[in-house]
């Protein structure tokens, strides 16, 4: 695991994004991370997971760190459940696909999110009413300065709507370099209500799921409305949904009758941005290689060619068109670099 410099990151983020590392290395184990930073080739350092939540609109000036830390073994069983230890390098998607094999439920409705397991914490991904932090019981992070690991439990990470500590208080200080989650071995408390998962189910006549036909749904359901970045580079949702005061969320839908509105903390709502966005008249939009996707407007995507800032341009674009229409203001979810 030799560092690179001026190493080409086009490939290694979902978007497609022409861009240059300072420096690069994969990093394997915590004990390759001490060696490296020991060599103190640039004063900063960039961690680099899976690139599919991220925009890179110049060359990283950095150290970038690739997670290339694998592994997922049982830690803990009983009759009722199992703690997996999951390496943060693991592809999500695949562990999801190892649970559902092995009959452990409890993050069958994340399926197809693309990305690493070393990145599910840091903006507690989440879908169809699921979230990460439903069945994550700790992770261990190596501080970027020494490599020394820091335990963060739960409650330490202070998970909230895609969010932790780690786009906080510690931001930028660790690497993830592992992840424990607790999955339930029988009685799976299945989530159906959210989207369209009941309705698909139906659909096929499924009417005593397992967690294997949740995982089929929400495949589907996916399948049917995001982007393969594979196909047409994206990095999934582009913009947060809005959380803004209950009383805007009611005078919005009094003028816009068919606003989806959903629960948020007390005296709040959160509101749909791509819902915003269509009605802003930018579902489907084309600039040059940039555009907006046909079947879901809150995903950003690269039709070959886009730079970043091309890109970073139509997002501030969409911004101001969206504030413009509702007084609601958008932010990204993914990170712009
Ligand atoms: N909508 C539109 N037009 C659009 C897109 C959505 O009107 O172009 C409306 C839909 O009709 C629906 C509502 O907006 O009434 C919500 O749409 P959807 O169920 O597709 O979900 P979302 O709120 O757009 C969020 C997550 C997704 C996650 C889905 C399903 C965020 C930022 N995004 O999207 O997560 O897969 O719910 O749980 O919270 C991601 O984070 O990258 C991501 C894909």
């Amino acid at each position: 695991m030799k560092p690179q410099p001026h190493f080409s990151l086009a490939s290694l983020n979902t978007m497609g994004m022409p861009a240059y590392a300072a420096w690069y290395v994969p990093v394997d184990s915590q004990k390759t991370l001490k060696e490296v930073l020991d060599l103190k080739l640039h004063p900063k350092v960039f961690v680099l997971s899976g690139g599919s939540n991220m925009l890179l609109t110049q060359d990283i000036d950095a150290l970038v760190l690739h997670v290339a830390i694998r592994g997922i073994e049982i830690i803990h069983e009983s009759e009722d459940e199992v703690v997996l230890k999951v390496g943060a390098g693991e592809t999500w998607h695949d562990l999801v696909m190892h649970c559902v094999h092995n009959n452990w439920g409890g993050l069958e409705n994340l399926a197809l999110i693309p990305g690493y397991v070393g990145a599910a914490p840091i903006q507690n991904i989440g879908a169809y009413g699921v979230e990460q932090k439903d069945c994550f019981v700790r992770c261990g992070a190596y501080a970027l300065t020494d490599g020394r690991e820091r335990i963060f439990d739960r409650e330490g990470c202070q998970f909230g709507y895609r969010d932790s500590i780690f786009k906080g208080e510690v931001r930028d200080q660790y690497m993830i370099g592992w992840v424990e989650y607790r999955l339930t071995k029988k009685n799976h408390a299945l989530h159906l209500s959210y989207g369209a998962i009941s309705q698909v189910l139906e659909q096929n006549q499924i009417h005593a799921p397992s967690i294997a036909d949740v995982a089929d749904a929400v495949q589907s359901i996916r399948r049917s409305k995001l982007p393969d970045p594979k196909i047409l580079g994206n990095a999934g949702s582009f913009f947060k949904n809005p959380v803004i005061p209950a009383q805007q969320a009611a005078e919005l839908n009094a003028q816009y009758p068919d606003l989806p509105i959903y629960e948020a903390s007390t005296g709040w709502k959160k509101i749909p941005a791509g819902w915003l966005i269509e009605q802003a008249g930018y579902k489907g939009f084309r600039r040059n290689n940039c555009g907006v996707y046909d079947k879901q407007a809150l995903v950003l995507v690269n039709h070959g060619g886009a730079t970043g800032a091309e890109m970073w341009a139509l997002a501030q674009e969409i911004q101001a068109a969206v504030w413009e229409k509702f007084g609601v203001e958008i932010t990204p979810e993914v990170p712009i670099f």
